[in-house]
């Protein structure tokens, strides 16, 4: 058990993403300003104020970049353009203008990994001849077979299917096989290649100069294939790779063996050339999603070279349970803090189950990630999710380092598990015939003001282009917004009192002195956090309570099981 020993320490003049909170806009789905059902970076800039009260120090907004939209603006064509979905430059300056204003910083998505097919390298790609210049762009191979007719390896996508792709050649012959890890309009870009690197320093530089804070780096741990492009042992299409779960019997490198797309050890000099771009530059981040176990070897992709910070999934993953908890945070603390950087902290984001239904499952019969829940799967207890959630979210906010939220958490909406098959849009239903049901669930547009028409105020015409559950009349944020006790209220509140006590660059040690069996607690800057996993109540410490999840208060003093409170001791 944990015992009182500091874990975490204040660094003195510290940059801003060592602590800062960033929320997640997924920008087809926050707020719709031109009325056609998908959100747009104008809906974004007119919501800002709403952020700010909120009480954030950061957006990071999902790619807006030009895009055939095959995998929600993932599968880029142009680097340097808005796609006119969601606007156009100017808007995107307004919207950093604007946030500047509100002392909100933007973060752009860049997506490095793989283009659109769309795009017009790879067009030229397949209208140049094999072993061009042009292909070498991509990663093109022969296929195996007495013809070419079978793929150049095992890899699956990890929406379902095969990774390869053959295309026809100009004269309707059957040409090469081209590798996408995720959807066949997704084409890898082949990161040995010079002109690769050459390429994205300029993208990088093109959102810098025009005041991007920074970057989200997708699939950061991606990129590099394996020399000879071997097979795999075990087929396996989450972005963690297959030996996710039992790794901490393998070497980092047995890892890296078995799973010859991720997380190769040549991924890092791009990392470190990245950040030298982005060192021209007035403190700026790259965030990495990079779905590395254990929590030690993803610390290594935020030395002090590297990335600034990574998500941490194996936070995201933890069931709300004491032990797992004390054991994850210790870990996090333990694994970052040895490379000099922040933990990051983080319960949702659009391709995940949003924690307020996860918490309603018991964890082990939970989905694989990026699977989804769909009608047919046990549909969840929706009160039981979102009193966890609370819970859980008010404990994590409370924590020192960089904190995540994904839009909506705020308001406590659950994932949309009964979305019909016919509005699905994530690539992975399609691929997998509909087996797994995909993403599409967490990314439903958000309700602003409850009934304003069919879209509950996300667009002044009530369209939407993904249809929300009947529930979200009962979370929309004008319903929430002044009430005591609302889940907003709970995040503004908690938000407040980590700025006001400066707990993201706090002094962080657990409390034993203030659990028992059922609690788990931690002070951080004189902040006791305490969380109460039985199902019985327990006496609250004396002191001045800053926030609670606990709504109502009818045995005054006494904590409720699954509430969170903060207490100034
Ligand atoms: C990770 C992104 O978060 C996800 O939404 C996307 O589908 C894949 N990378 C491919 O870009």
């Amino acid at each position: 058990m944990a015992n009182n020993e500091i874990l975490y320490q204040t660094i003195a003049n510290a940059q801003w993403w060592r602590s800062s909170v960033i929320y997640q806009i997924y920008p087809r789905s926050f707020a719709d300003g031109n009325g056609d059902g998908i959100g747009d970076l104008k809906g974004i800039t007119e919501k800002l104020p709403y952020l700010a009260d909120l009480g954030i120090d950061a957006i990071w907004c999902s790619p807006f970049f030009k895009s055939p939209q095959k995998d929600a603006g993932y599968d880029v064509s142009d680097y340097k353009d808005i796609d006119p979905l969601f606007g156009n430059l100017q808007d995107f300056d307004d919207l950093v203008s604007a946030s500047k204003k509100l002392g909100i910083k933007v973060i752009v998505d860049l997506v490095p990994n793989h283009t659109s097919d769309q795009h017009e390298l790879f067009q030229a790609a397949l209208a140049a001849p094999e072993g061009s210049a042009e292909r070498a762009m991509y990663i093109f191979r022969d296929g195996k077979g007495k013809n070419g007719e079978l793929p150049p390896n095992n890899w699956p996508s990890v929406f379902g299917g095969n990774a390869w792709t053959r295309i026809t050649n100009a004269d309707g012959t059957a040409g090469q096989w081209y590798l996408h890890i995720f959807d066949s309009s997704q084409p890898d870009l082949d990161w040995t290649n010079p002109a690769v690197l050459e390429m994205f320093d300029g993208v990088l530089r093109f959102w810098l100069d025009r005041g991007a804070a920074g970057f989200r780096i997708d699939v950061a741990h991606g990129m590099i294939k394996r020399a000879g492009l071997p097979d795999i042992e075990v087929i396996d299409t989450t972005m963690g790779g297959a030996t996710a779960k039992d790794e901490k019997d393998l070497t980092f490198a047995e890892i890296e063996a078995f799973n010859p797309y991720w997380g190769q050890p040549e991924v890092h000099p791009i990392i470190r050339r990245w950040r030298k771009v982005l060192e021209e530059y007035d403190d700026r981040l790259m965030a990495a999603e990079a779905w590395l176990g254990p929590l030690d070897r993803m610390a290594n992709w935020v030395r002090p070279d590297e990335y600034h910070q990574a998500f941490n999934f194996g936070y995201l993953d933890c069931p709300w349970d004491k032990a797992e908890l004390t054991a994850v945070i210790n870990e996090s603390l333990r694994a970052f803090g040895n490379v000099g950087a922040p933990s990051t902290w983080v319960l949702s984001n659009h391709d995940v189950v949003r924690h307020a239904t996860r918490f309603a499952y018991e964890h082990a019969t939970l989905p694989a990630q990026g699977d989804g829940i769909g009608p047919d799967f046990a549909q969840p207890d929706e009160a039981k999710g979102l009193r966890l959630a609370r819970a859980a979210s008010a404990f994590m906010l409370g924590l020192p380092g960089g904190a995540y939220i994904y839009q909506g958490e705020e308001l406590g909406l659950p994932e949309h598990t009964t979305l019909g098959g016919a509005y699905r849009q994530d690539p992975t239903y399609a691929r997998t015939q509909g087996k797994r049901v995909g993403r599409d669930g967490c990314r439903v547009p958000l309700p602003w003001v409850s009934k304003a028409n069919e879209s509950n105020g996300f667009s002044s015409t009530g369209e939407s282009w993904l249809p929300q559950p009947s529930s979200f009349a009962r979370y929309a944020r004008d319903l929430q917004d002044g009430v005591a006790g609302s889940t907003l209220e709970v995040y503004k509140r908690v938000l407040k009192m980590r700025k006001q006590f400066n707990l993201g660059a706090g002094n962080f040690r657990w409390a034993p002195e203030f659990m028992d069996e059922t609690t788990l607690a931690y002070i951080n800057n004189g902040v006791l956090v305490l969380a109460n996993f039985a199902g019985k109540s327990v006496v609250i410490p004396a002191g001045e309570i800053l926030a609670t999840t606990q709504t109502d208060l009818t045995i005054e003093g006494e904590l409720e099981h699954d509430q969170t409170v903060w207490i100034k001791l």
